[in-house]
């Protein structure tokens, strides 16, 4: 028997392309593909890129370029380029970078095992295209073996919204639900595997609305189906969009003990002009509202967000506004950027706020979210969380895991095993994690 090809996977962005990346490498092991950790043993090297934010594209014929050497030693070694770039790109990757064999967006995975027996043959292969089939059922069935405790799973991809500063409308297509038998088919596998904690991951993934049994389900309608599975202990989701924050939603934030206390529900900007501009369809003072609602029905809930300075036409007051609005919120974690054009976007053809602007605008925003995460992160201290170990800390004896609020939590005893999940009082807060004790 020969010895199975090397599949090495760099993976960039979001957590939709981490499960990707896994179901991609799922799918090679097919075709007779173990992954490798080593770019120089690979006999085929995948980017799964990201498009979301500056020179996406620049950036990957930069890193394709460093692989010349590579390809020039070793003839039969093949270079693949997946996810929103290749998307966005498709054939002018092969012109410009001719070392690249296979080209791949990610409506197309499920065609990975085809693409690659044509790219081993000698010849090109690419497959943007939208298909109508569900390419994670056409992908390999997930293999049986034990895997970590946390696992994501995707349940809707693509948007509608077309938010104007944004990608993924068109890289990722229009929005679409997984059915919800195959998801809990899915989840129910993970679960068998080992795991006990599942993100529900779609671009859009509280506008889920999968078939089901009795219809259309909405996300709060599959969250509440995967609590009934047995071994599964934790679930979340990402991300939200405001405008379909549903009730029953809201509710099962109150209701569902499974369901974690923490959400990303990114507002972009805190003026309303903004808002508009964006195409966001909400107002700061209807996000705000929002919030009070979500954090009636479960009060200690983490709140999460994004946001985008120096977005076109964005003046000092504008920008005003969205630190109000950071202060309101309080977020435990936030992630900022400064505006970057897309082409192809509405707001690409709109007038620029001045680049350094834009940066002193980033670094004041960053400035109030680092002290509400901080201050947020500190007030855990003597509080009793429930964490879920997922692996070794970096000191013997040492486990570190997650608490119900996202807060990566160490706490030194060696009793402790990946997977379990134990009541711990927390002792201390360490610049990105606290530290804890059996309770
Ligand atoms: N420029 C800067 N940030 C962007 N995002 C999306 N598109 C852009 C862009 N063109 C940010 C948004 C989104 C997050 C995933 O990335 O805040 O919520
Ligand atoms: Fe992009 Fe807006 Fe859709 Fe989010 S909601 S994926 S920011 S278009």
């Amino acid at each position: 028997m020969s010895d199975p090809k090397k599949l090495f996977i760099k993976t960039y962005g979001c957590q939709m392309n981490v499960y990707d990346s896994e179901r991609m490498a799922e799918a090679l092991g097919g075709q007779g593909y173990v992954e490798t950790q080593s770019v120089e043993d690979a006999d085929m090297i995948l980017l799964n890129t990201c498009h979301i934010r500056e020179k996406a594209a620049e950036k990957v014929y930069s890193e394709l370029g460093r692989f010349k050497g590579l390809k020039a030693a070793k003839p039969d070694l093949k270079i693949g380029v997946a996810g929103c770039v290749a998307q966005a790109e498709g054939e002018e990757i092969m012109r410009r970078q001719p070392l690249v064999d296979l080209v791949v967006g990610p409506q197309s995975y499920h065609r990975l095992p085809e693409l690659e027996a044509k790219a081993r043959a000698g010849e090109k292969a690419l497959d943007t295209d939208f298909p109508e089939e569900d390419k994670f059922e056409k992908l390999k069935s997930r293999p049986k073996a034990k895997r970590g405790p946390t696992a994501f799973l995707t349940v809707q991809e693509g948007c509608d919204k077309f938010c104007a500063f944004c990608v993924v409308p068109y890289t990722r297509g229009a929005e679409v639900s997984r059915p919800a038998d195959r998801i809990l088919r899915e989840a129910n596998e993970l679960v068998e595997r080992g795991v006990r904690e599942i993100t529900l991951l779609g671009q859009n993934v509280n506008a889920y609305h999968g078939a089901g049994p009795n219809g259309d389900m909405t996300l709060a309608g599959l969250i509440w189906e995967l609590d009934k599975i047995d071994g599964l202990e934790r679930i979340r989701f990402t991300t939200s969009h405001p405008n379909d924050m549903s009730d029953d939603l809201i509710e099962a934030h109150g209701t569902c003990a499974k369901l974690m206390p923490y959400l990303h529900l990114p507002v972009q900007a805190g003026s309303d002009k903004i808002l508009k501009r964006m195409n966001r369809s909400h107002t700061a003072e209807s996000y705000l509202r929002l919030i009070e609602r979500i954090r009636a029905a479960r009060p200690d809930i983490l709140m999460s967000g994004d946001f985008i300075v120096g977005f076109p036409e964005e003046t000092e007051a504008d920008f005003q506004a969205t630190l109000d609005l950071v202060e309101e919120v309080r977020y435990g974690y936030a992630y900022s950027f400064k505006y970057s054009t897309r082409p192809g976007t509405p707001a690409a053809e709109r007038a620029q706020v001045d680049p350094a602007e834009a940066d002193d605008r980033l670094q004041r925003l960053q400035a109030v979210i680092t002290r509400h995460q901080r201050e947020i992160q500190d007030s855990m201290v003597g509080r009793e969380v429930s964490v879920l170990f997922e692996k070794p800390g970096r000191l013997p004896g040492q486990m570190v895991g997650k608490s119900e609020y996202l807060h990566a939590v160490h706490v030194q005893d060696p009793g402790l095993e990946a997977g379990q999940i134990a009541r711990v009082r927390i002792v201390a807060s360490g610049p990105n994690s606290l530290a804890g004790e059996l309770a």
